[in-house]
């Protein structure tokens, strides 16, 4: 059964998409996200796991037909596994952004709860700067958590690959054969300017995804699909295999005007849009209503009112200071 979509904002863009944090906090450091010191959240500010359930079940009473789980790692949160399942019972494609760190050991109750798709970010296919980047050492253990989900059954798994120059733009052509290798998507991604960092000149970094395009298309010639995903990744195929290639572009490709997505961070700020800071809190609503069936009528019309606050656009400028100071791991990516 499909229930009818009522989210429908003022530029007449159709939201069926929602990605809730669920976590702040992360096992990785990865230096295009987080300092090398971070300050997680106190617990009575972030969403407890029954929260995010009822804001999740909200959304698919208002026709949502895509939730996606993201953090920090939205796997070292206590508890994750229930909320998963009960969110896999909700008339939804429930899918999970992860850092793969987990997945040796929770693939299969993954698949089991009826998570049908997975993202793992994976920047490097070298331990020693996979090291660097994520600032931890945990490369075999993401190898061997794909490999557990490769084995787990999903029905696709997809890699997500941040390409800065200087760091790993050489290794294009190689995480491509990783992915054909095991018959996984990839994309590849820009580097979006979220939070207030150190290890890097954003501005020299910059690898646009038009240059990693090329890269790829001077080793298996690429053909762009019609597939849409209604997101902002557009999508590739190769004449000899199943991978799929995106390239997520948030510099160079200005995709507001498909945006069928909002975000719920850690807090339960509902943000309207990535690069505004237009939001309500979810959160304060929450827990003002002590009544389960008054809340959730109140969550739905709040939902519902929060159209009228997604802006038509973001702006990212990259040559100056972030615009935004939330770091990416309280948003949800
Ligand atoms: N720019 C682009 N991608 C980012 N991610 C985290 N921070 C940034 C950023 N500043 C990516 C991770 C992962 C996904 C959850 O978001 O690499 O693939
Ligand atoms: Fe953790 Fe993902 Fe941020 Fe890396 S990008 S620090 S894995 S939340």
């Amino acid at each position: 059964m499909t229930v009818p979509l009522k989210l429908i904002d003022k530029f007449g863009r159709h939201i069926d998409y929602v990605r809730l944090s669920v976590t702040d906090r992360c096992d990785f450091r990865c230096v295009y996200c987080m300092a090398e010191e971070m300050t997680f959240l106190p617990r009575d500010q972030v969403l407890s796991l029954e929260e995010i359930y009822e804001v999740g079940a909200a959304f698919a009473r208002l026709g949502v037909n895509k939730l996606r789980l993201t953090g920090g790692e939205p796997l070292v949160r206590k508890g994750i596994l229930s909320l998963i399942q009960r969110l896999g019972k909700l008339d939804v494609e429930l899918v999970i952004t992860t850092n793969g760190s987990q997945l040796p050991t929770m693939a299969d109750d993954l698949v089991a709860a009826g998570v049908k798709r997975i993202n793992i970010s994976l920047d490097t296919l070298n331990p020693e700067r996979f090291k660097e980047l994520t600032r931890k050492d945990k490369f075999d253990q993401v190898i061997a958590g794909i490999d557990a989900a490769c084995k787990a059954g999903f029905k696709r798994i997809k890699l997500n690959a941040v390409i800065l120059k200087g760091r790993n733009d050489d290794e294009v052509v190689a995480l491509v054969d990783f992915a054909r290798d095991r018959g996984l998507d990839i994309s590849f991604i820009e580097e979006m300017p979220l939070g207030v960092i150190s290890e890097h000149d954003r501005e020299e970094a910059y690898c646009s995804s038009d240059e990693v395009r090329a890269m790829v298309h001077a080793r298996y010639p690429l053909t762009k699909t019609e597939e849409q995903t209604a997101g902002p990744s557009t999508y590739y195929r190769m004449a000899d295999s199943e991978s799929r290639i995106g390239f997520i572009s948030p510099h160079s490709h200005n995709f507001c005007s498909e945006c069928n997505r909002v975000r719920v961070t850690v807090e339960g700020r509902l943000l309207l849009c990535l690069g505004n800071e237009h939001s309500m809190d979810l959160r304060e609503l929450l827990r003002s209503e002590p009544d389960e069936e008054k809340r959730a009528a109140m969550l739905e019309k709040a939902l519902i009112d929060s159209m009228d606050l997604k802006p038509e656009k973001h702006h990212f400028d990259l040559a100056n200071e972030p615009q935004i100071l939330r770091f990416m791991n309280a948003t949800g990516g």
